[in-house]
């Protein structure tokens, strides 16, 4: 198939951008390399750099004008947005232009250009703090930061859209991405990063003197809040198996992809200790508003579905593939 994948220079869409290359689809990125890196980008993929919000450009782009390629696209996958839960609850009006503005008028396009197929990222997230445990699709979505809240809108304006206008959508609910590609094709770390696990990797690697541990009084077993590591070659197969099941079913998806184990913010640093070989300093600090206690998911839809199950998502091989880039 020949797909645009919107942010494929990213942390996830760089490693999804080989996933779909090594299937054999034909890949375009769109990219402005505002945190996606020249390093990370398939040399397989057609590159086009430049903004999703440039309208001119992104019209141009979904027409197959400036694709390079024959014709329009089959499919969409948009990762084209910014994903720090905390600093979305400081500057929402970013989140509101990045996140909603630029993904509402990525729909408007693709419908006047007739693509119909469209996989976009969305994120645990949208649930907000959990009313039963582990979460599966059908728990309510009641997200408690702003970046949740930008995902779920659009949830809801693709499920109107499929009735409306035909989308067929996948909305992908990651839980707490990690990991780098195992093959080791790609090593461009991330620049100023705001998730615990690549924040632990500088500590360990020396960039960074010490770290926060964002509040230690959660009604969790050691006070940490928890979450559900999901590896991004995992992500990666979800994302192809996802594409293909929109094309072959002409159904929507909605799925939780995660693995089903959490763990706690000590935990990750006391693993990546070991695997690290050296102490990780951190301080215990308040809590940072937004945070949801616990995120750990059902994961059956997954596998009941799409036949995908996590792989690569055992902390200790999820930390060993991010210290392999980062030591
Ligand atoms: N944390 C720290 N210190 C840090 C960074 C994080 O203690 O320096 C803690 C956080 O407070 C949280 C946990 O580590 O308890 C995980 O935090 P992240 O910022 O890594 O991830 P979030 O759970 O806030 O959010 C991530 C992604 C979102 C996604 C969500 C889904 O950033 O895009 O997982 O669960 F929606």
């Amino acid at each position: 198939m020949n797909i645009l994948v919107i942010g494929g220079a990213g942390y996830i869409g760089s490693h999804i951008v080989y996933e779909l290359n090594d299937a054999g689809h034909q890949v375009t990125i769109l990219d402005n390399f505002s945190t996606g890196l020249r390093e990370n980008v398939d040399a397989r993929a057609t590159l086009v750099e430049g903004d999703m919000q440039d309208l001119t450009l992104l019209d141009r782009l979904l027409d197959g004008e400036a694709s390079g390629s024959a014709g329009t696209f089959d499919s969409v996958i948009h990762f084209a947005a910014l994903k720090a839960a905390g600093e979305s609850m400081e500057k929402p009006e970013r989140y509101t232009r990045a996140n909603l503005i630029a993904t509402m008028n990525l729909l408007n396009l693709m419908m006047r250009h007739g693509i119909k197929n469209f996989v976009f990222s969305s994120s645990a997230a949208t649930y907000g703090s959990p009313e039963y445990l582990p979460i599966d699709e059908k728990h309510p979505q009641k997200p408690i930061n702003y970046y949740g809240y930008t995902k779920l809108v659009i949830e809801q304006t693709m499920e109107w859209y499929s009735r409306l206008k035909g989308l067929r959508y996948a909305a992908l609910r990651y839980f707490n991405a990690a990991g780098y590609d195992v093959q080791g094709r790609i090593t461009g770390k991330e620049q100023n990063p705001a998730n615990l696990l690549p924040i632990v990797m500088e500590v360990a690697a020396g960039s960074r003197p010490k770290m926060q541990v964002f509040g230690s009084d959660y009604p969790t077993r050691d006070g940490t809040c928890i979450r559900d590591y999901i590896h991004v070659n995992d992500l990666a197969t979800a994302h192809v198996k996802a594409m293909e099941y929109l094309a072959s079913e002409n159904r929507d998806l909605t799925l939780n992809l995660a693995t089903g184990e959490g763990y706690t913010v000590l935990e990750v640093i006391k693993e990546a200790e070991r695997v690290c070989g050296r102490p990780i300093p951190h301080d215990i600090t308040d809590r940072r508003p937004g945070d949801p206690a616990e995120l750990v998911a059902a994961s059956g839809q997954a596998r009941e579905t799409i036949g995908w199950k996590a792989r690569h998502s055992d902390l200790k091989q999820l930390v060993e593939s991010m210290w392999n880039v980062y030591k």
